[in-house]
């Protein structure tokens, strides 16, 4: 029996939709309590220099008001370090950050930055944080983060889900060899597999077959199907097309 796999619901896009008008609605935070009573495993959130979405308070109230474990996304400064120690997540999953991206657009560059997330993976680990490194599937990236003592990558599975969304077949199948072989290549590292980024409900099936992933992180896709379906019939059809995947898992 392959392990059980997780989901992380990101609600960043909620954030979206209330800073759009500002005030309070919709509350983030609701969100997160209606997906966990929906039938996720976790919540995670990002919150970016620009505050363009989470804000200081809704990390603050997610670690309070939700029962289950919160991944905070952050870029690897000062000031999010220090927010991240203060806060005390069950979860910080390292994520690049650049001001004028529209959402994250590449993976970490954990092998050119080695000096400079050291100190941050050290500091998060010491403060019994979960650490992640958000990655593309390149056997230089999966090595930096194992010599970094990252216990999780989250495999940034964007450029495959975009090559199947337009239908680039040999793109799609080249990005999912490559994530094949990069999950192959953690798990025989010690490292724990998550994987995000541009999930919908036929690539979360799919990824579901690889037994050695974790945790799937979605939110877009969620956050904007419920606008048809209402959050927790979409977070039930992704939990089943999960666990549709799962069942065809040949080996963790
Ligand atoms: N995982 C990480 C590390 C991310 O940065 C994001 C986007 O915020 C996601 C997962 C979720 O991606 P999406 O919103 O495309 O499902």
């Amino acid at each position: 029996m392959p392990p059980s796999l997780r989901l992380g619901v990101n609600i960043d896009h909620v954030a979206t939709i209330r800073n759009a008008r500002g005030g309070r609605h919709p509350d983030p935070v609701r969100a997160a309590k209606l997906a966990i009573a929906s039938g996720a495993d976790g919540i995670t959130a990002h919150l970016r220099e620009d505050r363009r979405h989470i804000r200081d308070d809704d990390i603050a109230r997610l670690k309070a008001e939700i029962d289950k474990p919160l991944n905070l996304e952050m870029a690897a400064t000062d000031e999010m370090l220090g927010i991240a120690v203060r806060t005390k997540p069950h979860a910080s999953c390292i994520v690049p950050e650049k001001r004028t991206e529209r959402t994250t657009e590449g993976g970490l560059d954990a092998a050119g930055q080695i000096v400079h997330l050291s100190p941050f993976v050290a500091r998060l680990n010491d403060s019994g944080i979960r650490v992640s490194l958000f990655i593309a599937a390149e056997p230089c990236q999966i090595e930096a983060a194992a010599k970094l003592k990252a216990p999780v990558i989250e495999i940034h599975t964007g450029a495959w889900c975009d090559a199947l969304m337009e239908r680039r077949e040999a793109d799609a199948h080249a990005e999912w060899r490559r994530i094949c072989d990069g999950v192959a290549m953690a798990r025989d590292l010690g490292l724990e597999v998550h994987a995000g980024h541009g999930l919908d409900y036929a690539s979360a099936e799919t990824i579901a077959t690889l037994g050695s992933v974790r945790e799937l992180n979605i939110g877009h896709f969620l956050v904007g199907e419920a606008v048809f379906e209402g959050l927790p019939a979409t977070i039930a059809l992704m939990r089943e097309a999960m666990a549709r995947g799962r069942s065809r898992a040949a080996r963790p």
